[in-house]
């Protein structure tokens, strides 16, 4: 079982909505087969493993870090695989609280007199907690990201990148791990990004975006509206425009109402819940400072990754983050492991609630 964790934790964070799972068939105690769940979520490692092994001979054992599912949707039915493939025992570690799993694989599986044990979790606890508790309450983790100068401005004139390439490798490979991407509409209109995630190989791994907009003044002819037929988009506004509306629809981008509250903004809670009820179990927050403010004040935000370069600019800069990295100094814990990264002459510090 640990080694099947083992597994598990390669693809960990990089399979989308899925769970990362590891699977071990043996054979006579001989490992045989393994299958871990694929990048993007598909296949499920239960699939995996059990697709490779040719000859149907009896007593197959096999070992998953998760109970199976018993659902058919992209990925095919596992306990339905097994049953074929005459596996004749199932040992599994954790429970699996997506309301579409839980349960009804293991008893589809003793319907079918395969011997089911449950071997406890030996490589890391709660190695599915994020995944059981957005099954349960279907509220997504919320990062942060920023990158400033050395004396915390977040904008320079006429510089599209504030720190080095290493830096913006590490944002693309932090965007490969997160399911959903939100920024306010200035970010958009201004900086005019794609928001994707530029890795070789897991260009399919791009989170979906989700853009703060109340008054829908998003550029249409923005890089995030030309982009929108091939990676999911969604604008959260607040005030009818029919012409905007029927423009975007068009271009593939789904418009969510969210009425103001009295200080005349969409409450940030509401926009969480909107954005896990889709499905997502986690989103990045990339900026600006007005919309990471709001975030902060509701105490929304469970981890913040804050960039800077070496630079000491005032010409030219704005949107200073100075009071919001004290605010994270004394608020938050370091995170050290999280800032082991090679960045060469910039820096990275990550704050965790
Ligand atoms: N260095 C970096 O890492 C980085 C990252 C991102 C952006 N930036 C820079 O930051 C600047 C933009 O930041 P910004 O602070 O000016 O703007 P922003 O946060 O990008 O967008 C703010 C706007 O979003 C809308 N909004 C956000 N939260 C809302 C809520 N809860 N309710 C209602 N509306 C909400 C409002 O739109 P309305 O105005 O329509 O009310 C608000 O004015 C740009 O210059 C960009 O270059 C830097």
């Amino acid at each position: 079982m640990s080694l099947a964790f083992k597994l598990a934790n390669l693809h960990n964070g990089i399979t989308f909505n899925n769970p990362s799972v590891g699977a071990l068939i043996l054979y006579k105690n001989k490992i045989i087969s393994y299958g871990i769940t694929g990048i993007g979520g598909s296949p499920h490692a239960e699939y995996d493993a059990l697709k490779k092994i040719k000859s149907k001979k009896n007593k197959y054992s096999l070992y998953s870090t998760l109970e199976p599912c018993h659902h058919e949707g992209k990925n095919p039915s596992c306990s339905d695989f097994i049953k074929k493939k005459n596996i004749t025992r199932v040992l599994y570690s954790d429970k699996d609280c997506n309301i579409k799993v839980s349960g009804k694989g293991l008893r589809y599986l003793s319907n079918n007199k395969i011997k089911i044990n449950n071997i406890k979790n030996n490589f890391a606890n709660n190695f599915y907690k994020e995944h059981n508790d957005f099954s349960e309450n279907y509220y997504p983790k919320v990062f942060a990201k920023i990158a400033t100068t050395k004396n915390y401005y977040s904008f320079i004139k006429g510089r599209k990148k504030i720190t080095n390439v290493y830096l913006n490798k590490y944002t693309h490979l932090l965007r490969s791990q997160i399911n959903a991407i939100l920024v306010g509409v200035l970010t958009v209109n201004i900086d005019n990004p794609i928001l994707n995630c530029r890795i070789e190989g897991f260009d399919n791994l791009s989170p979906a975006r989700f853009i703060i907009d109340p008054r829908l003044n998003i550029n249409t002819n923005s890089t995030i509206v030309k982009t929108s037929k091939h990676i999911p988009t969604y604008i959260f506004y607040s005030f009818e425009n029919n012409y905007k509306i029927k423009f975007l629809s068009k271009k593939n981008v789904k418009l969510i109402y969210i009425p103001n509250n009295n200080k005349f903004l969409m409450d940030p809670k509401e926009i969480l819940y909107s954005i896990g009820l889709l499905g997502y179990k986690n989103v990045l927050i990339e900026g600006g400072l007005k919309t990471i403010e709001l975030f902060l004040k509701d105490k929304l935000i469970d981890r913040f990754y804050f960039f800077k370069n070496n630079d000491l600019i005032d010409k030219n800069a704005s949107h200073s983050f100075n009071k919001v990295h004290s605010y994270l100094k004394n608020n938050f814990k370091r995170n050290k492991v999280l800032e082991q990264v090679y960045i060469a002459d910039n820096s990275i510090e990550v704050y965790q609630r």
